[in-house]
């Protein structure tokens, strides 16, 4: 069984040579959508995961359920940035501007991508890394969907791990790098969340990416980590106090 494949949806035969032009591009296996059965056919017996390409974009669908891009959960954090309210914690340790630049070294779903690219507005920069294969292209074809925000930065995505790419970047190169892994203690979630946990790295940030980081940041990195978990203890990080305990732990750390 392939780990990966692409295909397209119910009703969604004219996608199928964008289909196999993608999974070409992205060295994945193009399989054709079976007339009986669909895509549980394909998740039954071919693929343990399949990219699907449809009318409304591209998910990701294994036998647990489906998940797709959607700038849902930015859209009320901006929402309440642009009612004037300056209470979202990312951008309040980040301390950004118009014009940064910022590293998003555990892009996921994209959420705090596209706040910093809203907070550093269109003269910043947001690059976003993310290393799950399947995330990566999800979330760029999303991204790549939106309709333009004349007030946001685009927001470019790699493909690669953080440490990797902290490793190409110069000293002092951006403003901000900003961290936000899988937490070492999950917390029960949506199921939406529970497809990106199945298909996400889950890596703890280690002692070498923090130090490329603080190398390549020119103000703070930022870290996001869970409050029952040893993410921070592991590292020497002390939580901040924000004045409210939730389920998320924050901290920032000085360049080096
Ligand atoms: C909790 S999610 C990030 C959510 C994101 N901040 C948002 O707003 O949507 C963590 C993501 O980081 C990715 N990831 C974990 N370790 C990574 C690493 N070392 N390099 C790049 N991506 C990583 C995971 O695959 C997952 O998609």
């Amino acid at each position: 069984m392939t780990p990966l494949a692409v295909t397209v949806g119910a009703h969604a035969d004219r996608f199928a040579e964008e289909a196999r032009r993608k999974a070409a591009e992205w060295g994945l296996p193009f399989l054709k959508r079976p007339a009986k059965g669909g895509v549980a056919a394909l998740l039954a017996g071919s693929a343990r995961a399949c990219l699907v390409r449809s009318a409304d974009g591209w998910a990701l669908r294994d036998a647990q359920g489906s998940l797709a891009f959607t700038p849902g959960i930015a859209q009320l954090r901006l929402k309440r940035l642009a009612k004037g309210h300056r209470d979202d914690v990312l951008l309040r340790l980040a301390e950004l501007r118009p014009g940064d630049s910022v590293l998003d070294a555990t892009a996921g779903l994209a959420a705090d991508a596209l706040v910093c690219a809203r907070a550093v507005g269109p003269s910043g920069r947001v690059l976003g890394v993310e290393a799950a294969l399947p995330l990566w292209i999800l979330v760029s074809e999303g991204l790549a969907r939106l309709p333009v925000d004349p007030g946001s930065s685009r927001i470019e995505l790699v493909h690669g791990r953080a440490r990797d790419v902290l490793k190409g970047q110069a000293s002092r190169s951006v403003d901000v790098v900003l961290f936000d892994p899988m937490f070492d203690r999950p917390r029960r979630s949506s199921p939406s969340f529970e497809l990106l946990r199945a298909h996400a790295l889950h890596e703890p940030l280690d002692e070498e990416t923090l130090a490329q980081a603080q190398r390549v940041a020119r103000r703070w990195v930022v870290l996001k980590a869970g409050r029952y978990g040893k993410d921070f203890r592991r590292l020497g990080l002390k939580a901040m106090e924000l004045g409210r305990a939730g389920p998320v732990m924050w901290t920032r750390v000085e360049p080096a």
